[in-house]
């Protein structure tokens, strides 16, 4: 099958090939945090995301929500449908951790009253910055898909916090995005790893995420090997 490279992300290749309307997601071993001034790299992460991504889209599929996840086809490589994307992150939040924490003064680890929903627009020269909906009427992007968004965002939620509760971990936080496909159908896109969450062990609050790796916190391999053997084995 030829592939071309359509677009080079800070984690992930993306290739066209010869099928209409599909696309190579290629999981790379490199890291970058803080819009990408600090990078770094380890063996076995983009095999360890790019696993874990297949197992929660698979489950989210099986349970009613549209994701453009159509097969795993080699340990790095996820086969995906083709969308246009919204310039859209969807982050969805059940613990206080991180900007949060900051944002509202709340210690990281306080556990939230209900799921709290951010919109921030895809923009890395703007620092990716959370926006309300006047904001991103402005930015052309519509209420309908806004809404669907934040809908999106929840369900996932809903269904993502008992998959990873009953592999003892605390779904903190996770950052979600969002695209159209040709028959102008919106669906749930990217990726879903230990790069887009943060997963607390239950019992010993061990980070078990990229939070590692932004924090120098040390054995960053050995905790998305940990998360892999959880969502996989
Ligand atoms: P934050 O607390 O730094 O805003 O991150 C919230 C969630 O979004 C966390 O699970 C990590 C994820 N995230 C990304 O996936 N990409 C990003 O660029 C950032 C800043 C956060």
């Amino acid at each position: 099958m030829a592939e071309r490279l359509l677009y080079e992300g800070k984690a992930k290749k993306v290739f066209t090939t010869d099928e209409e309307g599909v696309l190579l997601h290629r999981f790379k071993d490199d890291a970058t945090a803080f819009n990408a001034k600090k990078r770094g790299s380890w063996a076995g992460k983009g095999r360890a995301n790019a696993a874990i991504s297949a197992a929660v889209f698979e489950y989210l599929e099986a349970n009613g929500i549209p994701t453009h996840f159509i097969e795993r086809v080699d340990e790095t490589t996820l086969k995906t449908r083709r969308l246009e994307m919204l310039p859209v992150e969807v982050i969805v939040r059940n613990v206080a951790a991180g900007s949060l924490a900051r944002l509202i003064g709340y210690e990281e680890g306080t556990e939230l009253k209900a799921p709290i929903v951010e919109l921030c627009y895809k923009d890395d020269a703007l620092g990716d910055p959370m926006l309300n909906w006047y904001h991103f009427r402005e930015l052309g992007v519509s209420d309908a898909d806004l809404e669907f968004c934040e809908e999106l965002g929840l369900r996932v939620n809903g269904l993502l916090w008992p998959f990873f509760d009953e592999r003892g971990i605390v779904l903190v936080d996770f950052k979600i995005e969002v695209g159209r496909d040709a028959g102008g159908t919106l669906m749930l896109a990217d990726e879903i790893s230990p790069d887009t969450c943060r997963f607390w062990d239950k019992t010993s609050g061990e980070k078990l995420d990229k939070d590692r790796f932004r924090r120098d916190l040390g054995g960053v391999e050995e905790a998305y090997e940990d998360m892999l053997r959880r969502v996989t084995g």
